[in-house]
């Protein structure tokens, strides 16, 4: 018998933020297991907890009680340094804002998590040109992000997110930005990287990106529904 392997557990998260004399529930016992190249869904309404979920999976920030494991790694015990290590190995990030360099071209932009992996530059470069023929962008290398239609700089994003060949890609609202054919293409595209066996976790309120999940978790007010 094949047991499927997790490539995410979490058991009784919280997530607490601290404003002043205000607390914020922001997760309240999350326990959640994501099987190894699943692809997951991710709903529910606004402040729910979504991008804080997404946010400690990806190591982004540390849960204020609970266990997280992800790719093997107990999360909530890493330092800084080893949690910085551990977002450029181990995840790739896609988020609505595209959140690219103005200044670099696509191929740069691609190249900035090998940067930090120092990587030498010639690899950097011919890595980065394959994640963006990967996606379709081998012809708009040296664009910048202003001269790239939305869906092409999301297009530059998930390269970006692909470069470092990340066990998991995470993508917060990807087509938030997007008319909606050119929203289908992004989907479509991290479909394909799924269906190569990337576990794959999407925050969405697109109905038609949840019909294409193997599985669809609802969260509100901080709480998996069931
Ligand atoms: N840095 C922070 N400091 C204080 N409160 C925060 C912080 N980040 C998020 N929150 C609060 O935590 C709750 C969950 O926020 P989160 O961003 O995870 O919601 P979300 O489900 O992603 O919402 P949306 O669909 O609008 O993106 C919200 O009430 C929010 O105001
Ligand atoms: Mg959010």
């Amino acid at each position: 018998m094949v047991v499927a392997e997790a490539a995410i557990e979490f058991e009784k998260v919280q997530k607490t933020y601290e404003l002043g004399k205000n607390r914020v529930s922001a997760l309240r016992d999350v326990s959640l297991t994501v099987s190894k190249g699943e692809f997951l869904v991710i709903m529910g309404p606004s402040g729910s907890g979504k991008s804080t979920l997404l946010s400690l999976m990806g190591g982004l920030d540390q849960p204020t009680a609970g266990r997280c494991v992800v790719a093997g790694k107990r999360l909530d015990s890493l330092d800084d340094q080893e949690l910085a290590h551990f977002r450029n190995r181990t995840v790739g990030f896609v988020f609505q804002a595209f959140n690219l360099i103005g200044d670099l071209t696509s191929w740069e932009n691609v190249a900035l998590p090998l940067y930090y992996a120092k990587v030498p530059l010639k690899k950097r470069k011919a890595l980065a040109t394959d994640a963006l023929r990967r996606v379709g962008l081998g012809h708009r290398l040296a664009h910048s992000p202003n001269e790239l239609s939305g869906g092409e700089q999301q297009r530059v994003a998930v390269a970006r997110a692909l470069v470092n060949e990340p066990e998991i890609v995470l993508a917060d609202e990807p087509t938030g930005n997007l008319d909606t054919a050119t929203g289908q293409e992004i989907v479509e595209l991290l479909q394909a990287i799924n269906a190569r066996g990337t576990t794959l976790v999407v925050v969405t309120h697109n109905p038609a990106i949840a019909e294409k999940a193997q599985r669809v978790v609802q969260i509100v007010d901080g709480r998996l529904a069931a």
